[in-house]
C-alpha cells in the first residue's frame, strides 16, 4: 500500500502508539515509563499527540518544557546512551512503517535533533557533578 504523509491528529496518533506498543515491549527502556515515570498511557499519548502537532502542524497544543522534564527523569534514573539509541530505532521504524513525506522527515529530523539536544543536557549535568 502506499504510504501517505502525517497529516492530521489521527496520524499522530497512530504513530505514537505504534511507537509506544515498541518501547513498552522492550525490557531495557520501558521500566522508565512504567516504574520511574509511572506514566498513565492514554493521558500520556495524549500529551506526546500534541506535542508532535506543534512541532509538525504547528497547532501550539503543547506549551512545556519538554527538555526539563527529561533531566529531572534522568535524576531519578539515569538515561544512558542505549535509552536514546532505541528510542530513536523504535521512533524511526514507527515513522517508517506508516508514513512517507515531508512531515515524516521532519519528524525523525527533530526526533535525531532533540534527542542529541538531551543527551548535550545530561553530559553537561555530569561535568557539575564533578
Ligand atoms: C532516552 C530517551 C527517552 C526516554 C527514556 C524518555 C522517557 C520519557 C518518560 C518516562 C516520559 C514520562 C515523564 C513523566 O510523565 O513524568 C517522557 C515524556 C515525554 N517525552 Fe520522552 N523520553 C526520551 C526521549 C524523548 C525525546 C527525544 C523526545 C522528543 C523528541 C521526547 C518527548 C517526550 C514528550 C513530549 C513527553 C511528554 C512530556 C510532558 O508530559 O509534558 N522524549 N519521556
Amino acid at each position: 500500500m502506499m504510504k501517505t504523509d502525517i497529516t492530521n491528529r489521527h496520524d499522530i496518533h497512530l504513530l505514537v502508539s505504534v511507537f509506544y506498543q515498541k518501547l513498552l515491549a522492550d525490557e531495557s527502556i520501558s521500566y522508565l515509563f512504567t516504574d520511574v515515570a509511572k506514566i498513565k498511557l492514554e493521558e500520556h499519548l495524549d500529551v506526546l499527540v500534541d506535542f508532535w502537532e506543534t512541532i509538525l502542524l504547528n497547532t501550539g497544543s503543547y506549551q512545556k518544557n519538554v527538555m526539563a522534564l527529561h533531566l529531572k527523569l534522568h535524576q531519578q534514573s539515569p538515561l544512558q546512551p542505549h535509552h536514546f539509541k532505541t528510542w530513536l530505532s523504535f521512533f524511526h521504524a514507527s515513522v517508517n512503517e506508516l508514513f512517507d513525506g515531508p512531515n515524516a522527515e521532519m519528524a525523525r529530523q527533530r526526533a535525531t535533533g532533540i534527542a542529541t539536544v538531551m543527551q548535550i543536557k545530561i553530559a553537561e549535568l555530569k561535568k557539575d557533578e564533578i
